[in-house]
């Protein structure tokens, strides 16, 4: 028995950890681990509220991934349950009730919840003990469910949760509502200026900036570990990145209608002026110092630049005006920049945005075949893009297929 002072520590500590973590799926991968790793679970998910539905969003399974290749990530379907009395989840979403159950597969006579066996024979995997909570803030908001599945004592066998835990998982479980709370309001409000730009640029759609915001972050992920980055800071990156990949074509709200929406290929005069997005963009995080800031900073000014030199904008000159928010920049002789002189954020975005409008069907042209689009990203390796995270990027791609089934394009 691990003595209480040490446990109420450790709690303390993973709340104050987890509050630090603003992006939405980066805190629930967390919350995942540190819930799991507490009670010794072998495998934990987490469903999030939408309404009257739950949304499965988030899994992780010790036994399963480690049937995978090292640095493989472990892909799972989503799905969604009602919220009601008829599965565990939505009986846990609807009463905001904890349920702690020895084996789901003999549940006590007279419970109106049954077990979903259908995952199981999915997953080749056998789901026994589960303890099942509310994600509750507060305000006695439910935002999702935590579920973990199968404690396992020292020997590794599967054993039923303890009572005892309950109370330190409960504690647990509000730290993280709150931070789920403000992580999804930071999401909306990044979200909320993207549509901004979306409304100028139908393009730009939510669905797009979902998916080369989750991009960027896994093939970041994999490019950092062969540089030897820690992990520590891998995490820490990731999450900034994310977000500020989302915003890559912010930029685009100060471009003329007339040019944004022309629904036909621009031409040269017109292409320069939308080559300014990226400056344009720029500007909007230049004068604050905040990683946030400077990542995004580097991403909407750089996304579009080319490891062998020939993308824009170049090395514009980039002065303070007058004013303190006041950027003048200048495109006038801008020299090249290339290779490494490209931010590793810049390069990284160039691949996840390009993979995805080649992916993509716009009202220009239809969407690629898959094999015709890595062709082109392999073709494309020391001319176009950084060799090395052309690599991490096939590495990836499994997970970056799974992104594009999580965020599919409306309509
Ligand atoms: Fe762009
Ligand atoms: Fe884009």
């Amino acid at each position: 028995m691990r003595p209480e002072k040490d446990i109420l520590t450790h709690i303390i500590n993973l709340g104050q950890e987890i509050t630090q973590v603003k992006d939405v799926d980066l805190l629930l991968e967390k919350i995942l681990t540190e819930s799991r790793s507490f009670v010794n679970a072998d495998a934990g998910s987490i469903y999030v509220k939408l309404e009257n539905k739950l949304i499965f969003s988030h899994a992780q399974n010790t036994t399963l991934q480690k049937k995978l290749p090292p640095g493989k990530k472990l892909i799972y379907s989503t799905f969604t349950v009602p919220v009601d009395n008829l599965s565990i989840a939505g009986y846990v979403a609807n009463n905001g009730e904890t349920i702690n159950i020895d084996d789901v597969y003999s549940l006590p006579d007279g419970v109106p919840y049954a077990f979903d066996k259908k995952y199981d024979e999915i997953s080749e995997y056998r789901t026994q003990s589960m303890l099942s909570f509310p994600l509750k803030t507060p305000q006695d908001e439910i935002l999702g469910v935590l579920q973990l599945i199968n404690a396992m004592d020292a020997g590794g066998n599967i054993i039923p949760f303890s009572k005892e835990d309950e109370p330190f998982i409960m504690h647990f479980a509000n730290s993280a509502a709150i931070a789920l709370e403000r992580a999804q309001m930071t999401r909306a409000l990044i979200l909320r200026m993207l549509r901004m730009a979306e409304m100028r640029d139908p393009k730009e759609t939510g669905a797009h900036v979902n998916r080369v915001g989750a991009y960027s972050a896994v093939i970041y992920e994999a490019w950092a570990l062969k540089k030897g980055i820690s992990q520590q800071e891998i995490d820490k990156t990731k999450d900034i990145l994310r977000m500020a990949a989302m915003l890559h074509d912010v930029g685009k709200v100060a471009i003329s209608d007339v040019i944004l929406k022309k629904p036909a290929r621009l031409d040269v005069d017109e292409f320069e002026i939308m080559k300014q997005h990226t400056f344009l963009g720029a500007k909007l995080f230049a004068d604050s110092h905040s990683e946030f800031d400077k990542a995004a900073f580097y991403i909407a000014l750089e996304h579009h630049e080319r490891w062998d030199g020939k993308g824009y904008p170049g090395n514009v000159s980039f002065n303070r005006g007058a004013e303190a928010e006041d950027f003048v920049f200048s495109t006038e002789s801008a020299q090249p920049k290339e290779a490494e002189e490209i931010h590793p954020f810049g390069r990284l975005v160039a691949i996840a945005d390009v993979y995805d409008a080649l992916s993509s069907r716009r009202c220009y042209k239809d969407a690629w075949d898959e094999s015709e689009v890595l062709n082109t990203i392999r073709e494309e390796t020391g001319k176009q893009f950084d060799p090395d995270m052309v690599e991490a990027f096939f590495e990836v791609i499994d997970v970056v297929r799974n992104i594009r089934k999580q965020y599919p394009d409306e309509g």
